[in-house]
Parts: C-alpha cells; sequence; structure tokens
C-alpha cells in the first residue's frame, strides 16, 4: 500500500484482536514487520499468517501481557527474528463485568488493572530499551474515549483508559531525549466483534455508546489503523506525548441528542 513504515520493526500486544489486528495488517502494508503478540496463540497466528500469506513479515507470539517474564520473552523472541525494535502499539484489553464498587469484584478490578494498565507498562518496561539502540521509533497506545468520560458500572475499564494517557504523557516526556514519541489513540465507537459480544447488536451498542450526533457512524478497524499508521511514522515527528481521538466527534458532543442550527 505504501512506504510510511519501510525498515520499522513493530511488536503489536493484543494483534490477534480486531483493532490490534487491523493495526498489524496495515503496518505490514506500510513496509513494517510485525510481531503479533497475543494471549491467544490462534488469534496471534491467524493475523500473522494473513499477512506472510499476502507478501508481508509477521511473527506470532503467544504472550500474557500481565506477566513480566513473557513481556521479556516476547521483545526477545522479536529481536531473534528481526534484530531491532522501533514501534511498540499495546492494544491488549481486558473486558471485565459491570459493576458499581460494591458489587465489581476485587478479582476482575485487578484483572483490568493488570492487562490494560499494568500490561502496557510491562511491554513498555522490555521494549524500551530496545527501541533506543535501534536509535528510536514510537509508541502507540491504545487509550479508549471511555478514559475521557465515564459509562455506569465501568469504574475499571475508564479509570485503567484515563491512566493509560497519562502514563503516555509521562512516558513521551522520558524517552524524547532518546528520540522515541509515544502517543495515545482513543477509539470511540468503532464496530468490532468485542463490541458486538459486550453490546449485543449494533442497534443496542449505537444507543449505548451515544452514537448519531456528529458523523452519525460507528467508526471502522481501518480507520483506527490508518491513525496508527500516521503516529508511528516520520509524518508524525513532532508529536509527542499527545492523544488523538479517533471517534467521529463522540468525545466533542457527548450529548443526548443533536438538532442543527438553521438559520
Ligand atoms: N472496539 C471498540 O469500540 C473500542 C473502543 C475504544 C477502545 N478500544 C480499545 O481498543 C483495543 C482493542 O480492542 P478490540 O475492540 O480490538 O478488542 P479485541 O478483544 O478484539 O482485542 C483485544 C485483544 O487483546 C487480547 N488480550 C486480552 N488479554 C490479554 C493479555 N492478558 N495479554 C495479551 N493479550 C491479551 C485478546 O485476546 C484480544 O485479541 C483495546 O485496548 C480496547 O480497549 C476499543
Amino acid at each position: 500500500m505504501g512506504s510510511l513504515l519501510t525498515d520499522r520493526v513493530a511488536v503489536i500486544s493484543g494483534g490477534g484482536g480486531d483493532i490490534g489486528g487491523g493495526i498489524a495488517r496495515r503496518f505490514a502494508l506500510e513496509g513494517a514487520a510485525v510481531v503479533v503478540c497475543d494471549i491467544s496463540q490462534t488469534k496471534a497466528d491467524t493475523v500473522a499468517a494473513e499477512i506472510n500469506r499476502s507478501g508481508g513479515r509477521a511473527t506470532a507470539v503467544c504472550v500474557d501481557v500481565s506477566k513480566p517474564a513473557e513481556c521479556e520473552a516476547a521483545a526477545a523472541r522479536a529481536i531473534a527474528a528481526y534484530g531491532k525494535i522501533t514501534t511498540l502499539v499495546n492494544a491488549s484489553a481486558t473486558v471485565s463485568p459491570d459493576g458499581n464498587v460494591e458489587t465489581i469484584q476485587l478479582v476482575d478490578w485487578q484483572r483490568a488493572l493488570e492487562v490494560n494498565f499494568t500490561g502496557m507498562f510491562l511491554m513498555c518496561k522490555y521494549v524500551m530499551g530496545h527501541i533506543r539502540t535501534a536509535g528510536g521509533g514510537a509508541v502507540v497506545n491504545i487509550a479508549s474515549s471511555h478514559g475521557h468520560f465515564g459509562l455506569p458500572g465501568r469504574s475499571a475499564y475508564c479509570s485503567t483508559k484515563a491512566a493509560v494517557m497519562h502514563f503516555t504523557r509521562v512516558l513521551a516526556i522520558d524517552y524524547g531525549p532518546d528520540n522515541i514519541r509515544a502517543n495515545t489513540i482513543s477509539p470511540g465507537p468503532i464496530d468490532t466483534e468485542r463490541s458486538l459480544r459486550r453490546y449485543g447488536s449494533r442497534e443496542n451498542s449505537n444507543r449505548v455508546r451515544g452514537i448519531g450526533q456528529v458523523l452519525g457512524r460507528t467508526g471502522t478497524v481501518e480507520e483506527v489503523a490508518a491513525a496508527a499508521a500516521f503516529l508511528a511514522s516520520e509524518e508524525a515527528a513532532f508529536i509527542t506525548g499527545t492523544d488523538l481521538r479517533v471517534d467521529g466527534g463522540q468525545t466533542a458532543f457527548k450529548g443526548s441528542s443533536l438538532e442543527r442550527y438553521s438559520s
């Protein structure tokens, strides 16, 4: 497709998922070698195989991002396969049961933090040194519009996504001198298997997620992947420590209805 990411080697956590997989496919089309990391070996294998079949370069690695040794091993696999790492995308996340603080089980709260937040920290912990050794690069962490506003019963998910954004600002400050940029993407309502699973139907998903006010549609995995390719590339060379909302205007207008002004 293009050459935005020629010579890059990208490690992508949650790379077997809808958005992570879309990012892996787009990065490969832009010339990057991709290391598809996922807790599901099958999902990682599927995405990597598809990329390799279509002429790209991909390696699948099974990793639970909440386990330090597995994150370290994933980085080592990337180095063994491609000799360097220039780019890290953290797209893994878990969906925890809804509830208020009285009803959320501690184990579910802790798992959300472990996967959505600590997992990202651990992947950064074991990858940043390799990106520095490569002479610099970029990190793209996937947050969410739900890190900008709350949803009832989803304190764990919403808090971890807000935390991802603030963590990434500090990461950008710490690693700017090493020529490593770090940014987040906050996807809004994106059509994925996971949102369908969560909300049951597209109509219910649209209702709950407050869709329809600005662009009047949900987003696609490809639209998130395009933003990630941009942020990972030299096109975004002076962009670091920021959040790019790929949300169709969801966070610009969070009302219940929009009456268009007509003169
Ligand atoms: N779908 C949306 O509308 C939407 C909106 C905003 C933000 N997001 C964010 O985008 C990212 C991807 O979401 P998605 O919709 O593609 O979901 P998804 O479930 O398809 O992808 C998440 C992937 O993470 C993997 N994963 C889960 N736990 C893991 C662990 N411990 N270690 C490694 N991998 C693990 C899963 O196997 C899955 O493949 C997530 O961070 C999510 O919070 C999604």
